[in-house]
């Protein structure tokens, strides 16, 4: 029979029943160090007292109102998040898949509207991780996504990671409108796209009449160690995906746009039941107060290579189980040569929480604000999980 709750997930068998900072309580009372942060979320870890406080307020204020009328706190988000970045201006969603809908929706009307209708294709790569919506996964188009789901949406045009001559050649085709991208693959397993090929894409972009959209939903929100990861590079997006980091924990997600790829999205284009309401914006307003600041940015990096480093350590001492280091902030992923998910579940058993990812990797993506002691913790656990597998090799 069937469970109550359509069985897409394959869940360990933990529940959490509360959490603070980077520790989760288990039902039984054990109490896990999360360095998952429920996939890139939990920026600031769990319950932080000023996005409690924030969650708190507004609800004693208002829940939804709808985006029939204006709401307060989407105004300021919206503000804030055009003062930090390149964007003009923003759309608010739930989640990261709703913001792909939306970039591909609005590339296509900007190109539509500017008297290029065939300008439809969307450029993605192999790896690479967009959402579940129909949209989503035809842009990232692996089978494991797309299988028993078709017709797809079609008009992406796949790419492998990396292969320079493949992308040259597809960008100078008279259908494509945009390239879709993340800065650092995710679910893919960490993979950072190098600067200069972050800059070759602009370049490229800028020489085709192409759209420039980054996916930012798990790099954005100072994970890399820059507000977005495309900052480190020097150049900006015309279009990009932020979700998870943003909301802290409560569900958002928002599209960035400059004013020229945003053009074609006037009144009726688009719109949302949820997106920007008063709770989620409330909290996402309190999120960036505390990570645009520059002093939470440099404890980032700091802390960041404080992981780095141990990690190295950790895979110099285990070369068995662990290949490489990679990624970028803390956003850090172990390539490793023993089985991810034999790592991951003997984490379990040492009470800590890592991620799967594509590519035998083990993300490891922690709240930002994790101590040097949590970090040292934290690596000690990962060292005796390493130990524990390495016997069964
Ligand atoms: C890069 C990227 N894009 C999009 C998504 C989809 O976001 P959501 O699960 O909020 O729909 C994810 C989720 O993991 C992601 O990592």
């Amino acid at each position: 029979m069937i469970t109550s709750i359509l069985p897409t997930y394959t869940r360990a068998p933990l529940t959490f029943v509360s959490g603070s900072g980077s520790w989760l309580v288990e039902a039984d009372g054990r109490r896990f160090l999360d360095l998952g942060a429920g996939i890139a979320v939990n920026v600031l870890g769990h319950a932080h007292p000023d996005l409690v406080a924030a969650l708190t307020q507004q609800a004693n204020k208002l829940w939804h109102v709808s985006n029939l009328y204006n709401i307060q706190p989407q105004q300021e988000l919206a503000d804030l998040l055009v003062e930090h970045t390149f964007a003009d201006t923003v759309f608010f969603t739930n989640s990261g898949t709703e913001a792909c809908e939306l970039a591909v929706k609005m590339a296509r009307k900007y190109h539509y509207d500017k008297g290029a209708p065939e300008r439809t294709d969307i450029i993605t790569f192999d790896g690479s991780f967009h959402g579940r919506s129909a949209a989503g996964i035809a842009a990232a188009g692996s089978e494991k996504m797309t299988k028993g789901f078709g017709p797809l949406l079609p008009g992406f045009v796949h790419l492998p990671f990396g292969d320079h001559d493949a992308l040259t050649q597809a960008a100078a085709s008279p259908t494509v409108g945009a390239i879709m991208v993340e800065p650092v693959q995710g679910e893919g397993g960490i993979r950072a796209l190098p600067d200069a090929c972050l800059k070759g894409l602009r370049d490229l972009c800028d020489e085709h009449g192409i759209l420039m959209i980054l996916d930012e939903v798990q790099c954005g929100v100072a994970r890399t160690g820059k507000l977005f990861a495309h900052e480190w590079s020097g150049i900006t997006p015309d279009i990009m995906m932020v979700a998870k980091g943003i909301g802290g924990g409560f569900p958002l997600g928002a599209v960035l746009a400059i004013q020229n790829a945003a053009s074609g999205m006037t009144a009726g284009t688009h719109g949302s039941t949820y997106g920007g309401n008063p709770l989620a914006c409330a909290v996402g307003c309190k999120v960036m107060d505390i990570v645009a600041n520059p002093d939470f940015i440099a404890e980032v990096n700091r802390k960041a290579g404080l992981l780095r480093q141990k990690l190295e350590g950790l895979v110099a001492g285990h070369p068995a189980v662990f290949e490489a280091v990679r990624g970028s902030g803390l956003m850090l992923g172990l390539k490793c040569n023993a089985p991810n998910t034999d790592i991951v579940q003997a984490g379990y058993s040492e009470n800590l929480l890592t991620v799967p990812a594509a590519d035998n990797v083990i993300r490891l993506l922690p709240p930002l604000n994790i101590t040097d002691t949590e970090i040292e913790e934290a690596v000690d656990r990962l060292k005796k999980a390493a130990s524990k597998v390495a016997l069964t090799l």
